[in-house]
C-alpha cells in the first residue's frame, strides 16, 4: 500500500514549499493538486470560455491531458509546458472558479486518486485529507495569519501587498464557501500554524509527526 501525506490549507500558507521539501526528504512524489485546477483554468481562458460555465468546464476537464512531471515539478497541459503560465493572477482567480464545479472536481479527483494509489506521495491542496484521501496516513492543515500569507505571496510575486491580500481573500472565500469539497480541516488533521516560523521549523514539526505516525520512530528511507 502506498503512503499518502495530505497537506491542505488556504492560499499562500506555505503548502508548496513544505510539501516539496517533505517529499524530497522522504523520497516520496510531490503532487501539487492545485496545478491541475490551474492548468484547466488556463485552457479555459485561452479558449475564451467562461470558467464558471459548468457544462463546458466539465467537458474540458474530461478532455484535458494534465501531467505533473516527477522530479522537475513541470506541469504539462496537452503536452505543452505551462509551468510558468499557470501562475498568473488571472489564472489563480479562474482556477478557484473552475474548482467550484462538481464535474470538474470529479474528473480531477479521479486522477489524483490514481496517482496516490500507485506511489508514495505528499499531495497538497484544499480537499486532499477531507475528500481525495480520507484514509491518508498523515493529514496536515497548514495555516498562517492572513497578513503573513499576503506578505509572503507579495514578496514571491514582487507585487503590491494590498492587492495581493485582497486577491487571496477573495479566492479563500470562494474556496471555503463552495458547496462541493470546500476548504476545511479534516477532523483528524493536525493543525499547523506557520506564522512567524521558519521553513525548517515547520518542516521539522511535520517530520516529527511522520516519525510518530508512519515510520514507528525510525528515520526515513
Ligand atoms: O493551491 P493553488 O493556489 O495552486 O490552487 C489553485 C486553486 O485551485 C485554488 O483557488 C483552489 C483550487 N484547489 C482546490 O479546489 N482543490 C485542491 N485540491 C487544490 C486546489
Amino acid at each position: 500500500m502506498a503512503i499518502v501525506i495530505a497537506i491542505d490549507g488556504p492560499a499562500a500558507a506555505g503548502k508548496s514549499t513544505i510539501a516539496r521539501r517533505l517529499a524530497d526528504r522522504l523520497g516520496f512524489t510531490y503532487i501539487d493538486s492545485g496545478a491541475m485546477y490551474r492548468a484547466l483554468a488556463l485552457w479555459a481562458l485561452r479558449e475564451k470560455l467562461d470558467p464558471a460555465d459548468m457544462h463546458r468546464m466539465e467537458q474540458l476537464a474530461m478532455a484535458a491531458w494534465i501531467e505533473l512531471e516527477r522530479g522537475t515539478s513541470r506541469v504539462l497541459l496537452n503536452s505543452e509546458d505551462v509551468t510558468e503560465a499557470i501562475r498568473s493572477v488571472d489564472v489563480s482567480a479562474a482556477a478557484s472558479m473552475v474548482a467550484a464545479i462538481p464535474g470538474v472536481r470529479r474528473a480531477l479527483v479521479e486522477k489524483q486518486k490514481a496517482i496516490g494509489a500507485q506511489e508514495n506521495v505528499v499531495m497538497e491542496g484544499r480537499d486532499i485529507g477531507s475528500v481525495v484521501f480520507p484514509n491518508a496516513d498523515l493529514k496536515i492543515f497548514l495555516d498562517a495569519q492572513p497578513e503573513e500569507r499576503a506578505r509572503r505571496r507579495a514578496a514571491e510575486v514582487n507585487g503590491d501587498r494590498d492587492s495581493v491580500a485582497s486577491q487571496i481573500r477573495e479566492r479563500d472565500e470562494r474556496d471555503r464557501t463552495r458547496a462541493e469539497a470546500p476548504l476545511t480541516q479534516a477532523p483528524d488533521a493536525v493543525y499547523v500554524d506557520s506564522t512567524g516560523k521558519s521553513i525548517e521549523e515547520v518542516e521539522d514539526s511535520i517530520l516529527r509527526l511522520v516519525r510518530a505516525r508512519i515510520t514507528n520512530g525510525k528515520e526515513f528511507s
